[in-house]
């Protein structure tokens, strides 16, 4: 196994730990989610049911013999496990590299606590390094890009990839996010963006980072204990 695999197993088995028993858990996406859900599996977790991110997160959840419900169907979730693209000193994250963004912040957001899984190479001092992924209306795509070009951004569509939701992605190069929580309203205000990955308004509660060392164990002062 590869060093930063490694690293991704390390953070979702630590993770394991946040799972109350017996309860409905969120399921984040991508390959650090995909370890955690993998050892939900292995470790015999008992979880009544799970709320996935993605249609290829609740593809391995059920896979494995999970049930899966809609967030629709269930009360507020007691915890969140996802990876992310990066995250800064506040626990505020980028996501949306798996195009899961907007299921991921709603799932989070209807979570007490999001615990994030990353490996090392996720930790940023300003976000922006990694380009912010957007969910857009197909047909709001280019008057979309030519507002972000206003904010200074240098926006790629993501070829190919259509959402869960049927919507496309524009990612944006460029953007030294230093305000957060701020942009993520500006970008919430323009008409035609269905969500932004930056998850600053509701970041991480608990980020589990590994490195070289072991596991860290970061946490957002005013988190929920
Ligand atoms: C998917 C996401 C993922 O959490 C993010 O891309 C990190 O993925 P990985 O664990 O594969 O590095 O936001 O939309």
């Amino acid at each position: 196994m590869q060093a930063q695999d490694a690293r991704k197993l390390a953070v979702a088995r630590a993770a394991l730990a946040y799972v109350p028993a017996g309860e409905v858990i969120g399921v984040g996406t991508g390959s650090t989610a995909n370890f955690f859900i993998d050892l939900l599996k292995s470790e015999r977790i008992d979880i009544a049911a799970a709320v996935a991110s993605s249609q290829a997160s609740a593809a391995r959840l059920k896979a494995h013999g999970f049930d899966v419900l809609e967030l629709n169907d269930v009360d507020a979730l007691s915890v969140y496990v996802d990876g992310a693209d990066e995250f800064d000193p506040r626990l505020c994250l980028i996501k949306g590299g798996g195009a899961a963004l907007t299921r991921e912040k709603i799932v989070a957001a209807a979570s007490r606590r999001f615990v994030c899984i990353v490996d090392e190479s996720k930790r940023v001092d300003v976000l922006g390094r990694f380009p912010l992924p957007i969910e857009v209306l197909t047909m709001a795509r280019s008057y979309v890009a030519r507002e972000l070009v206003k904010l200074g951004g240098h926006p790629v569509y993501r070829e190919g990839v259509i959402t869960d939701n049927g919507h496309q992605i524009l990612d944006v190069w460029g953007l030294r996010i230093d305000d957060p929580i701020s942009l993520e309203a500006r970008l919430n205000q323009i008409d035609g963006i269905v969500c932004n990955g930056l998850f600053a308004h509701r970041p991480a509660d608990v980020v589990l980072m590994a490195d070289a060392t072991g596991v860290h164990t970061l946490l957002r002062p005013d988190a929920p204990a």
